[in-house]
């Protein structure tokens, strides 16, 4: 008989989980005014709220914790943590930022102007965030086949170069680089192929245009490249990481993810004067620069991590888990985008609720239900977290509106999927009844929906 799949770790350290009555959740929903973020976490059965610096660090990172140098300047910690990076990336200038956010932060202060136009797949709220606010805009030419949740494809994150191309033959004079963010995950945790970002390199070259990854998840980038890409079944992770990377010129870090930390975060680079002009902002926002906003101990033991997470077998593991959670909601016929993605599944909403109009949130209602139906917390990355268009201020439904199902690394087991497939499946099988979305009370200018306050609508 051939042996199953298990992980490839064993449980060290425990965290108990405390379970509710649906009185107890109808009443912490109206005190969160139906805005997920707003609740308690000890308010949550099972969390799924993001896999960002969810995720359960290994003994050996405990460990580095313990090694780390606070030195102020010129830790060995970082040393540690620059080498690290610079094996599995190739770039050579690496400055810290205490997360991804504030990697965008450094290096978009020196590099995004007013007027400025970053084509890019999907750009992440913080980063479309961060364009933004800088009076920029961010352009999506993800590929359409992203739009149809329910078509089979591997690499539903790639960039459209079609769509690139005809963003730099208008604008090229106001393109200050372009941001591939591998995995993709506004588009539902959907790989990039290295095809495609070979594509999107020679595109660059042509218009003497420089590239950024953002970089999150890139090591469940490489997986998925390894698994599905042609070509690539027998190369090592790392070796895929380091023939991704030479495709581009610096990457943003989110470390809260594919880094296996709970906070931290990098920019890298192999241009200097790229990292001549990030300094000057590293310093006044995050720190000095060989901690930027970390601790000595924390970059100790995120240079572990990303060594561990860039091994097959770790990476195995964790994707396994999100396909056995899919595998369940195809039993149940719960439609998603497919296929699953590396870090989370993507409900689809507007194939749920279809008695909602997106003016009353489908996404926003279905994930207030799952947490009512089984303390079960996702998060909507759909219409809410859309915002409204920076000019005309009116909200933006041109995209797709899901319910994600984000699972942190190395923390739930698979009995915790069955319970989520299940709760699920029991809100699903009454999707009729569910006529009613929400209604937006009060909103911020920007990335609204970690603080918008909603009721039901009228
Ligand atoms: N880029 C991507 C692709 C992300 O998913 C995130 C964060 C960031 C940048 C910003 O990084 O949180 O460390 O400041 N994503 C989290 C999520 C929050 O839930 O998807 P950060």
């Amino acid at each position: 008989m051939e042996l199953p799949f298990a992980e490839s770790w064993k449980i060290k350290m425990i965290e108990p989980l405390r379970q509710s009555s649906r009185e107890e959740r109808e009443e912490w929903l109206k005190k969160a005014h139906y805005n997920v973020f707003q609740l308690r976490a000890d308010q949550v059965y099972i969390d799924l709220l993001t896999d960002s610096g969810t995720g359960a660090m290994s003994d050996r990172q405990w460990a580095a914790l313990m090694m780390g140098d606070e030195s102020y300047a010129g830790a060995r910690s970082f040393f540690e943590l620059k080498d690290t990076i610079t094996r599995i990336t190739g770039f050579e200038f690496v400055i810290p930022t205490h997360q991804g956010r504030a990697a965008e932060n450094v290096l978009f202060s020196a590099l995004v102007k007013a007027g400025d136009i970053v084509p890019g797949n999907s750009h992440f709220d913080t980063t479309k965030g961060h364009i933004e606010a800088r009076k920029a805009f961010a352009v999506d030419c993800t590929v359409d086949e992203a739009k149809d949740t329910q078509l089979e494809a591997p690499f539903k994150g790639n960039v459209d170069p079609k769509k690139l191309e005809k963003v730099l033959e208008e604008h090229a004079d106001k393109v200050p680089f372009i941001i591939v963010t591998i995995t993709n995950n506004t588009a539902g945790g959907q790989p990039v192929s290295m095809k495609n970002l070979r594509e999107v390199r020679e595109i660059a070259d042509r218009f003497g245009k420089r590239v950024i990854f953002d970089s999150a998840r890139f090591a469940e980038n490489a997986y998925f490249i390894k698994t599905r890409e042609e070509g690539y079944a027998d190369r090592s992770i790392k070796e895929i990481c380091r023939e991704m990377f030479a495709l581009a010129d610096g990457m943003t870090m989110s470390a809260k993810k594919d880094g296996l930390v709970n906070m931290g975060g990098f920019i890298a680079t192999r241009w200097e004067d790229w990292y001549e002009a990030a300094k000057a902002y590293c310093i006044p926002f995050e720190g000095y620069l060989t901690y930027g906003g970390m601790n000595g101990r924390d970059m100790a033991a995120l240079a572990v991590g990303l060594e561990e997470n860039t091994e097959f077998d770790m990476l195995r593991t964790r994707i396994h888990q999100v396909e056995f959670l899919a595998s369940l909601l195809d039993e149940y016929g719960i439609p998603y985008q497919r296929p699953a993605g590396g870090h989370a599944i993507f409900i689809d909403a507007s194939l749920v609720l279809t008695k909602i109009p997106k003016e009353e949130f489908p996404a926003q209602t279905l994930t207030i239900e799952l947490y009512r139906e089984a303390g079960i917390r996702g998060c909507e990355i759909g219409y809410i977290l859309a915002d409204r268009d920076p000019v005309t201020r009116e909200n933006r439904f041109g995209g797709l509106d899901f319910v994600r199902l984000a699972i942190p690394r190395r923390t739930y087991t698979d009995n915790h999927m069955r319970v989520i497939a299940a709760a699920l499946k029991n809100v699903y099988d009454r999707r009729d009844e569910i006529t009613r979305g929400v209604k937006i009370v009060w909103e911020a200018e920007l990335m609204r929906h970690f603080t918008v306050k909603l009721a039901p609508a009228d």
